[in-house]
């Protein structure tokens, strides 16, 4: 499925673009479905805001306990100062998360299939077992920043083979929040790790090495349709969108089968894991 030249910049780079991968027809069904699962979504039921600042997830059951379930996370700027939301409800939600793919049926057909299962036996997953899907909006003016992170802090797999298969439902830019990656960050150290024990969660320091710095970082600006494909160690971040166009993006995270999931992942399921096949 890659070509030698994408399997080659996956080795190097740590990620690697493929154009084209989804089709239009494709898309819009995942658009559609995502918009009907925010419009039977009660508000409230949770007004969890998604932060990578992982912090305000320490206590927050309803995140927490989301990992084989399908729930809807608000923008952190979607409230003002008394808790009221800003914006209509279908343009305040961060994300869908975190088990789409193994649930609703519209993300269980976009979220496998032969191709994807090549893509990752091209990168040298075995085996693959995915474990998180999210459906991403990155509204329109108050879609937030995304911190630089490194994918493998948040799902913890031993030995580490986190990888992130990233779908752009939309063309995404510099002016709409694109990715940005530092290519051949990979090769950096975990600089942190967020564990999840007795009920608590906790980000631990473990590397003090820093965060790419001006023009070690490049901005990943695809099409609707693509599929970037990363390393768990690669470092990334995405803008806050200020821009008037939204930027729908749907991930899923997978490991090797031989990696073993750790016990303290905040992510835990009591349903069937499935690969890409
Ligand atoms: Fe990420």
């Amino acid at each position: 499925m890659l070509s030698e030249a994408q399997r080659q910049q996956f080795v190097r780079e740590g990620y690697t673009v493929v154009p084209g991968f989804r089709s239009v027809d494709a898309i819009t069904r995942l658009r559609n479905r995502a918009e009907a699962i925010v419009d039977d979504f009660d508000p409230g039921i949770s007004s969890s805001v998604f932060s990578t600042e992982m912090q305000s997830h320490q206590s927050d059951d309803y995140f927490l306990t989301s990992g084989d379930k399908i729930r809807c996370f608000f923008e952190d700027e979607a409230f003002d100062a008394h808790g009221q939301l800003v914006v209509e409800k279908a343009k305040a939600i961060n994300k869908i998360g975190h088990a789409m793919h193994d649930l609703d049926p519209v993300f269980v057909e976009f979220s496998h299939g032969a191709d994807l299962a090549a893509v990752a036996n091209d990168i040298g997953l075995a085996a693959s077992k995915v474990y998180q899907s999210m459906y991403i909006f990155k509204q329109p003016q108050i879609g937030g920043v995304v911190n630089w992170h490194q994918d493998a802090t948040y799902l913890i797999a031993n030995p580490m083979t986190v990888t992130g298969f990233w779908f752009a439902l939309e063309d995404a830019d510099r002016e709409n929040g694109c990715l940005w990656v530092e290519p051949g960050g990979q090769h950096s150290p975990l600089r942190e790790q967020f564990n999840v024990i007795d009920g608590v969660g906790r980000t631990r320091c473990l590397d003090t090495t820093p965060w790419p710095m001006g023009d070690q970082a490049i901005p990943v600006e695809v099409k609707a349709g693509t599929l970037v494909v990363f390393h768990g160690l690669l470092p990334h971040y995405s803008a806050p969108n200020r821009s008037k166009r939204s930027r729908h993006a749907y991930t899923l995270h997978a490991i090797d089968g031989h990696s073993t999931w750790d016990p303290t992942n905040w992510l835990q399921r009591n349903i069937p894991l499935r690969g890409f096949a």
